[in-house]
């Protein structure tokens, strides 16, 4: 097992690209299973989730390679492949969003069995939302032996809210949209997500033949058809890895270009760098990251899209530590997503958390010292206080960043940071 040694206080300069969406990557990955014939997919990064995805793709008969170019090729024929339905258990278990596999299964095999994706440090995360929108197509759906199994002979379009008490839910209208796609009729999905991943995922079946409107609305209308075909795709820019590299050039003061982000997946997060007081400007496919004098403290609150991401909250927070005066986090999605601050803390940060509201007083500097990822996003939240902080960080339980960011440790290398990936 690896860990990641960070010496602080370097300040970053330079310019990184920004990779392809690993959350619109994987439910796009997950719709080839509808699809008849070879897709080709851009922009897919290189990360152990998309392995994880490719793995269980091939276990359900697709043919999945990466290209000489970078593009990944998945096919899928119809007719083939019938009766492999299982999702299993040792590579669901590793990654929750695997559960996208669960209405293309159904809806193109008519069975489906995927390992319960199970509990995640980050908080509950239930799939009533999902199954509850899948029933109402005529899906009849138990579980068993820590399976879902879904069967349906054919499923029927229907209205469908897809809103729960933390809001509406990503994966889950990722789910019934790709469901709806080859269902009978019309489906409405009402309360539906707009991220900009779960528009993606619509824009590529559109171009496989699937007919859905309201894209980026809170209501999707899905015509189903009777085929889709596979396409050449590019997926979006990952917003969230581009939010991270914009927190480190401002954590450690720096001057930071980000190429391939788009600006108008990234508002929420510029907002509030600018609202800090970071010189933030930007180009259509560029965004520079630069400080410009003292900054402030804020207050914080995410929200589904197009407000503050979840998934940037903890990296975030690692730069409230720095700054003076009192910030205060409150996380609206999974409302017990705080498990990066009591590392923080071992760090010297001041966080006292209340509920869902974590409160932060900021410190003249964090220090160096171990510190224990608990999940994806909390690393990069920890990472990015080693590179400000005085002293060594040793960050621990690495695996969790290689789910989700590309040649992290080289690419912040090349913008000046003192960071290196060692064996424990
Ligand atoms: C996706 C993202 C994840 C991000 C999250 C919220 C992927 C692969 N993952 O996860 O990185 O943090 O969106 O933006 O895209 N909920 C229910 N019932 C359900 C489903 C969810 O109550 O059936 C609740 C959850 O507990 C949570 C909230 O709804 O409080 C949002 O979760 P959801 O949008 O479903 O997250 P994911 O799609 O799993």
């Amino acid at each position: 097992m690896g860990k990641i040694v960070i010496e602080g206080e370097h300040r970053l300069e330079g310019t990184v690209r920004i990779n392809g969406a690993k959350n619109a990557a994987l439910p796009i990955m997950a719709a080839c299973i509808l699809l008849n014939g070879p897709s080709r997919i851009r922009g897919i990064p290189n990360i152990v989730d998309i392995q994880t995805q490719s793995e269980i793709l091939k276990e359900l008969g697709g043919e999945v390679k990466r290209l000489e170019d970078g593009a990944i090729e998945i096919i899928f024929r119809d007719g083939e492949n019938l009766d492999k339905y299982t999702a299993p258990y040792d590579l669901v278990s590793t990654m929750r969003a695997s559960i996208c596999v669960l209405g293309p299964l159904l809806t193109k095999r008519h069975k489906a069995k995927v390992s319960y994706p199970g509990g995640c440090v980050i908080g509950e995360r239930p799939i009533d939302l999902h199954i509850k929108g899948l029933r109402a197509m005529g899906a009849q759906i138990e579980t068993t032996e820590g399976y879902i199994l879904a069967s349906a002979d054919k499923l029927a379009g229907t209205e469908v809210s897809m809103k729960g008490k933390y809001g509406t839910t990503v994966l889950g209208t990722c789910n019934v949209m790709s469901a709806a796609v080859l269902a009978e009729g019309t489906t409405v999905i009402e309360d539906a997500a707009c991220e900009p991943e779960v528009q993606d995922l619509a824009n590529f079946l559109n171009k496989a033949g699937a007919k859905i409107s309201g894209i980026g609305g809170n209501k999707l209308i899905i015509e189903g058809v009777r085929e889709l075909h596979g396409v050449d795709y590019e997926i979006i820019p990952d917003r969230i890895e581009a939010g991270t590299y914009m927190i480190a050039g401002a954590i450690t003061k720096g001057d930071i270009t980000l190429e391939n982000a788009k600006q108008e997946h990234l508002i929420a997060i510029i907002n509030k760098l600018r609202e800090i007081g970071v010189d933030i400007t930007t180009t259509t496919n560029s965004i520079h990251v630069k400080n410009n004098g003292i900054y402030h403290p804020i207050d914080l609150t995410t929200m589904p899209y197009p407000g503050m991401p979840t998934d940037i909250q903890a990296q975030f927070m690692a730069l409230l530590c720095t700054i003076e005066g009192k910030s205060i986090v409150t996380e609206k999605v999974f409302p017990d997503r705080f498990m990066h601050a009591a590392e923080l803390r071992r760090m010297g940060a001041d966080i006292m958390v209340e509920g869902s509201c974590a409160i932060i007083k900021g410190i003249p500097f964090l220090s160096g010292t171990n510190v224990m990822v608990s999940d994806l996003r909390a690393g990069a939240g920890l990472v990015l206080a080693g590179l400000v902080a005085k002293g060594t960080t040793h960050v621990h339980r690495i695996y969790h960043l290689d789910r989700g960011y590309e040649r992290l440790v080289e690419r912040l290398s090349s913008l000046g940071a003192a960071i290196q990936r060692m064996s424990e």
